[in-house]
């Protein structure tokens, strides 16, 4: 457990709590995120942060049995910011009343301006000459009557106790959402919190790294541990992490399936072994997965073929290293709050995912997880601390059943080939043009149909294809990327000139939903 002073965010099922741990991280605060049914009295005890804030959600408080925090949390001594939900809650708790709806619902873009009293939370705010700031509400309830003690510093419109506090108790309380892009000066109001509260900034990588290689060591001591390394920014930053802590003690398996991209084996293996010096074994096993998917053209079966082999396959080579008692894993931060939150995951199964779930326990092996406190960016920063090249770090994400969900229809070597040179083409058009970072992922699927064309004189009969590039920021929403023409018109030809078997060049121009990113 970190040592750093500690900031709780107490979680009533908003959906951007996430956003108020990336705003308080950028400013170098150590900050956990708890659904409020695990905050207890023993738990805050134990937890003692330095601060707490709580999230909005979507309950209301008018409503019995509507989600609350244990009433010890006002008493110790800590500074509380309660924002939206969080607001109503503390406003009911300390004795003032909340009305629900009935055509005071403020959704969208509101201005606050500030009261006559002046509140350190917001120093900075309203300097731009027009007297007041742009913040985004969400609300369908609202507080009628602040709670003693509570005094009133910003207003809007629909909200007229936006801005409250109790500055004596340091209790802090509202109606918009200050976390979201559309709160233009939030990050300030965050800032003056965590100051107000005492924190250092002192959350920084260089500081994490030197704890998480002493937490590792701790951890695993003289023992042996294994990791499969896939090449994506997660697992290459936890085997750099783990190696750096405990050297050779470390062994990473590689899983070549044969569905990988150009030269990518070689790049992943040659880096972790030549130039990070890593112990890791390349497991050559293309024939088995190819073998076992020819003929299978429906999409969850490849997936469970490719799941239920990449374990077979990693088993067996981590059975060879004796001794191994720990498996290292790079689950991050939002997959360890999506496990624990109140509101779960997906309840439909889409697709399934292809991972090691379930393996350390068929193996009698403990697991070994350093970047679970980490959010996406921050494993991005830890892995230039280490060492690890750019070209790494800012790689498009690439899902562990590889090619085969981007060739529809049966896989075969040749389609395989055809579409690795195809893909390579697609991504240097992107780098050469500079939009590779701008581009959340970008790649080639090949489709199961031939078509006519005319190269030259001849007639051709050859694969489409289609090219798909989207934005996202967490990959469970995408829109497709807006390219020129001009840039889409030079790709397709250098595709079909440079690519045989490639006659026809499609660009999929659908969002996510209804569409998802990969095509299978
Ligand atoms: P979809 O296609 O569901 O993909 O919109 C969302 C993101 O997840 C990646 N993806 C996977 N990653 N194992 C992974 O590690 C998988 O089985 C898998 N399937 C999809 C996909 O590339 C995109 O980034």
């Amino acid at each position: 457990m970190t040592q750093h002073d500690r900031l709780l965010i107490v979680d009533f099922g908003s959906q951007v709590t996430q956003l108020i741990a990336r705003r308080l991280r950028e400013l170098n605060v150590y900050c956990e995120i708890h659904p409020y049914q695990n905050v207890t009295d023993a738990f805050l005890q134990d937890f003692a942060p330095r601060a707490i804030v709580f999230s909005g959600g979507p309950d209301s408080v008018t409503r019995d049995g509507s989600p609350r925090p244990p009433k010890s949390v006002y008493d110790m001594g800590v500074p509380i910011l309660g924002i939206c939900y969080g607001q109503q809650v503390m406003m009911q708790d300390l004795g003032g009343r909340v009305e629900a709806g009935h055509g005071t619902a403020e959704f969208g873009r509101a201005w606050v301006t500030p009261a006559e009293n002046r509140l350190d939370l917001l120093s900075g705010w309203f300097l731009d000459g027009t007297g007041r700031e742009q913040v985004w509400m969400s609300h369908g309830d609202h507080v009628s009557a602040i709670a003693p003690g509570f005094e009133v510093y910003g207003t809007s419109p629909g909200a007229p106790f936006a801005i409250t506090a109790d500055v004596s108790r340091r209790f802090y309380a509202v109606q918009f959402h200050p976390e979201v892009h559309h709160t233009p000066n939030g990050r300030t109001l965050y800032e003056n919190f965590v100051r107000e509260a005492g924190f250092q900034g002192d959350w920084t990588m260089d500081a994490y790294r030197e704890e998480a290689v002493q937490r590792i060591r701790d951890q695993i001591g003289d023992k042996k541990v294994i990791c499969a390394l896939s090449g994506g920014v997660d697992s290459s930053v936890a085997a750099a992490l783990i190696h750096e802590a405990v050297g050779d003690q470390l062994t990473c398996v590689f899983v070549d399936h044969g569905l990988l991209r150009l030269n990518e084996a070689e790049e992943v293996v040659g880096m972790f072994r030549d130039h990070m010096n890593l112990h890791v074994i390349h497991a050559q096993e293309q024939e088995l997965f190819l073998g076992e998917l020819e003929g299978v053209s429906d999409p969850e079966t490849k997936r469970k073929i490719i799941g239920r082999l990449f374990i077979e396959v990693f088993q067996k080579y981590a059975d060879g290293i004796e001794g191994a008692e720990f498996l290292a894993q790079g689950t991050l931060y939002p997959d360890v709050i999506e496990s624990v939150s109140f509101s779960g995951g997906p309840s439909v199964t889409i697709k399934s995912h292809h991972n090691v779930g379930g393996l350390p326990e068929k193996m009698g092996l403990k697991l070994v997880e350093p970047l679970r406190e980490l959010f996406k960016d921050e494993v991005r920063a830890l892995g230039r601390e280490l060492g690890l090249p750019d070209s790494f770090i800012g790689r498009h994400p690439f899902p562990g059943p590889g090619l085969a969900i981007r060739c529809p229809g049966e896989i075969t070597r040749e389609k395989l080939e055809i579409l690795r040179k195809a893909d390579a083409v697609f991504i240097d058009q992107i780098r050469r043009h500079g939009l590779y970072d701008d581009i959340w992922q970008a790649f080639v699927a090949i489709l199961p149909v031939r078509t006519v064309g005319v190269m030259g004189d001849g007639r051709t009969y050859d694969f489409a294809c289609a090219l798909r590039a989207v934005t996202s920021v967490d990959g469970m929403t995408a829109d497709y990327y807006p390219f020129s023409h001009d840039f889409l018109g030079e790709t397709a030809t250098r595709i079909i000139n440079e690519v045989k078997g490639i006659n026809r060049c499609t660009y999929d121009i659908t969002s996510k939903p209804p569409g998802t990113i990969e095509w299978e």
